[in-house]
């Protein structure tokens, strides 16, 4: 394997993805574990990003001045004479400024699908049993493909459906082999609703699939405005509706116990890994593409539950050993049909 920056971002998002992984899973099973809000927690990871990329942009602001002998104002300037952005993008303020123009507008529909992919999520996992709700999470790989060809016009031979497929099912088994194995599967109680909890999966993997579909199609789309200032406008427009989430649904609670009531490190740990996340995702699909970043994540879960066999000692079966070579044919399979996979 040749480590170009496609390849180098796909694994820098398979040891992330993994050790997320691994550390919701150390979060879920030790003793004392913490009752924080979820609402606050998203909230709080989407400030962390916009953080993480305002120094990021500032820092690659820097370098382009100095690789170009131009100053930081005339870098701005170029950038302003092409109506890319806002015009002294070099200051923080000025980097704050570019939220009012139309690159940061487009931003606003897939902060807006991600929202509700996430509150969609939750009440599914809330309606399905865990083994239902992880086989069926998989279509989000094919209906990302669907919606691939549909957007960017990109073309996807049927063997790379069938592989896609192949990618989805062996992950479910991986899945499945430790939620059998570590957990008893809890039974659906009469107020759970599985049909209203697929429906919600359901749209949940076209929400998925669009919003990054859609962030590939804006990142790629002709105007140089870099993976950081994006995620910023992305960042800024998911903490407004983050903070809209908490208002509505969280207000008491807040009131009752405080707003980061229930915080404490492995916490803060995941709510870090959490905003990583967001930036090891998007380069992954500024570098490669939004399908190579579900084959990514894929191969993530089956490091990290080999990683947690060691870690947590986790039992793993047969149902884990066919879906991690599902896994590795459906890479094959995916991998060999490339030649047809460009525009
Ligand atoms: O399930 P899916 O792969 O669609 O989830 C992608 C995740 O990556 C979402 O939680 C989204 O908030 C995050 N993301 C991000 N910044 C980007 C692209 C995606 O935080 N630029």
């Amino acid at each position: 394997m040749v480590l170009n920056a496609k390849n180098a971002a796909l694994l820098v998002g398979v040891f992330q993805q993994a050790s997320l992984v691994l550390i919701i899973r150390y979060s879920k099973t030790r003793s004392d574990k913490q009752v924080y809000l979820t609402s606050v927690a998203v909230w709080s990871a989407e400030l962390l990003k916009i953080f993480l990329n305002l120094i990021l942009e500032i820092i690659k602001k820097r370098n382009d001045s100095k690789a170009s002998n131009k100053s930081i104002n005339e870098l701005a300037e170029n950038e302003a004479k092409r109506g890319i952005e806002n015009s002294n993008s070099n200051t923080i303020n000025g980097i704050f400024n570019t939220l009012c123009t139309p690159e940061s507008f487009k931003l606003i529909l897939p902060a807006f699908l991600y929202v509700v992919q996430n509150n969609l999520l939750f009440f599914a996992l809330s309606n399905l049993s865990v083994p239902v709700y992880q086989v069926t999470n998989q279509g989000k790989l094919l209906t990302t493909a669907l919606i691939s060809r549909i957007l960017l016009k990109k073309k996807i031979s049927s063997m790379q459906y069938v592989a896609l497929a192949m990618l989805g099912g062996g992950v479910a088994l991986v899945n499945l082999s430790e939620d059998y194995s570590s957990s008893s599967p809890s039974p659906l109680t009469s107020k759970q609703n599985g049909i209203l909890g697929l429906i919600a999966v359901l749209i949940s993997c076209f929400t998925s699939g669009f919003a990054g579909v859609y962030f590939e199609l804006v990142l790629k789309g002709g105007t140089t405005v870099s993976v950081y200032l994006r995620n910023f406008h992305l960042a800024f427009w998911s903490l407004l509706l983050a903070t809209g989430t908490i208002v509505c649904y969280d207000m008491a609670k807040v009131k009752e116990m405080g707003f980061f009531q229930g915080f404490d490190g492995v916490v803060v740990l995941v709510i870090l890994f959490q905003a990583l996340t967001g930036l090891v995702v998007s380069l992954m699909i500024h570098f490669a593409d939004t399908i190579l970043k579900g084959f990514a994540i894929s191969v993530a879960v089956v490091v990290a539950t080999v990683a947690s066999v060691f870690i947590f000692d986790t039992k793993i079966g047969r149902l884990f050993y066919t879906g991690a070579a599902m896994v590795a044919v459906a890479i094959r399979l995916y991998s060999s049909n490339n030649s047809s996979n460009t525009k």
